[in-house]
């Protein structure tokens, strides 16, 4: 028998609940073992009557359960969630977490007490939802050198940013309706400025060269500055707009990592990853491009990632491919470093103005749009530290996408 204990009894750790109880029999024929949800650690005062028989008191009746052999956390944050994580490592627990905040924050440290207490630390459901993302790059990229990582990794941006385009709806109508379908997070800025994207491709860059990524070293612009404008401008070129996170590793082990919107070609795989979707490119030195897609959010597919690990724990246990970095701080380079095209919007009409800054960038086009008293260039590659230099020599810049 296989005890698993639940801190956190919400969305994710209620799926949790739901999967190990629905699909027992499931779960028992792939393990060969029985699991069962042995207790669950929830500060609510309103519990669903089900588990009243196991909820527990506190952490410490958990803590010191020497039969709970796999914990499992999904109260999300980074306090009492690293507090719990921390010491249930320290007792010989495996932990699995949903929680990319912590993971993020304190994933080296945690990933460190697991290999010295000879347990696991596992995070599948932390990016992509019920994307089996983590383990892929674990396991299938294990012999490959990771040179690039480009996903569309949150589904409420993403969801926003398709009824923009499809339903020509403004971004306050369009976050109003993604928040009554209860797609964002709490608080819609960790979605729609782009931290949510940052933390996982922060986690995913740090599986990709081995050290430890932090999101605060990571360039990060959110899609609230887009407008039903750059939308249209953007249908005309053949392009969508899509909140992109991405990372590069170069020969010295350095990494390029930002999270930015993103002008895509109608041929670039995620220009067609709509609604609440997300998809993840990886790009492997031998393998060369994957692309992965799928449920990025939602209680059972985030909870599906949970339960994977679960088993993975049971039918592996430390036998699997490492899913780690070390602590030492990767060096991530800065955005003016990078290269890229770019969409310019202009006020002004005037021909010698548009000849003067389509001029002013090599390989330049001009886009129209009718009835509109502005004009926009499309460059060609360009570092993005020429391009400020260049852009600041240039009057009446409304904005700027930069476009893969
Ligand atoms: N708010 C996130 C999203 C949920 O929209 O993708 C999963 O991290």
């Amino acid at each position: 028998m296989i005890n698993v204990s639940i801190l956190g009894f919400g969305t994710v750790g209620s799926g949790v609940y739901q999967i190990i109880n629905e699909n027992n029999k499931e779960l028992e024929a792939s393990t060969g073992r029985q699991i069962r949800v042995k207790s669950i650690l929830d500060n609510r005062k309103s519990v669903n009557p089900d588990i009243a028989a196991i909820l527990a008191e506190k952490f410490e009746d958990i803590e010191n359960d020497e039969e709970v052999s796999v914990v499992v956390e999904t109260i999300g944050g980074t306090e009492a969630a690293y507090d719990f994580v921390k010491r249930a490592l320290l007792k010989g627990k495996n932990v699995v977490t949903s929680n990319k905040a912590l993971v993020e924050m304190y994933g080296s440290e945690l990933l460190r007490i697991a290999k010295e207490k000879n347990v696991a630390f596992l995070f599948e459901a932390s990016v992509g939802g019920g994307i089996p993302l983590i383990r892929t790059i674990g396991d299938a990229f294990a012999g490959e050198v990771i040179k690039e990582i480009d996903g569309i990794l949150n589904g409420t941006t993403n969801y926003i940013l398709t009824c923009m385009t499809e339903e020509g709806q403004s971004f306050e109508e369009a976050l109003h309706k993604a928040q009554e379908l209860g797609y964002a997070e709490r608080t819609p800025e960790a979605d729609i400025e782009g931290y949510d994207t940052g933390r996982k491709i922060a986690i995913l860059s740090s599986l990709a060269c081995k050290k430890e990524v932090k999101f605060s070293d990571i360039y990060t612009e959110g899609i609230s500055k887009i407008e039903k404008v750059d939308l249209e401008y953007a249908k005309q070129m053949s392009m969508a707009i899509k909140l992109c996170g991405s990372a590069t590793v170069d020969d010295n082990g350095d990494i390029a990592a930002y999270v930015c919107p993103m002008m895509l070609d109608r041929d670039n795989p995620l220009y067609m990853v709509k609604g609440v979707f997300n998809a993840i490119l990886l790009e492997g030195n031998m393998l060369g491009r994957t692309m992965l897609y799928g449920s990025g959010a939602g209680k059972l597919p985030t909870a599906s990632a949970v339960v994977s690990d679960i088993l993975s724990i049971i039918k592996l246990g430390n036998n699997r491919l490492p899913i780690e970095w070390s602590e030492e701080r990767a060096k991530v380079l800065p955005m003016d470093k990078t290269s890229h095209r770019y969409f310019i919007r202009f006020k002004d009409v005037d021909d010698k103005h548009i000849t003067r800054c389509r001029r002013a960038f090599a390989d330049s086009e001009v886009i129209r749009l009718e009835g509109l008293d502005e004009f926009a260039i499309l460059t060609g590659y360009i570092r993005e530290k020429d391009f400020n230099l260049v852009s600041e020599s240039l009057n009446d810049i409304i904005k700027f996408i930069r476009v893969r």
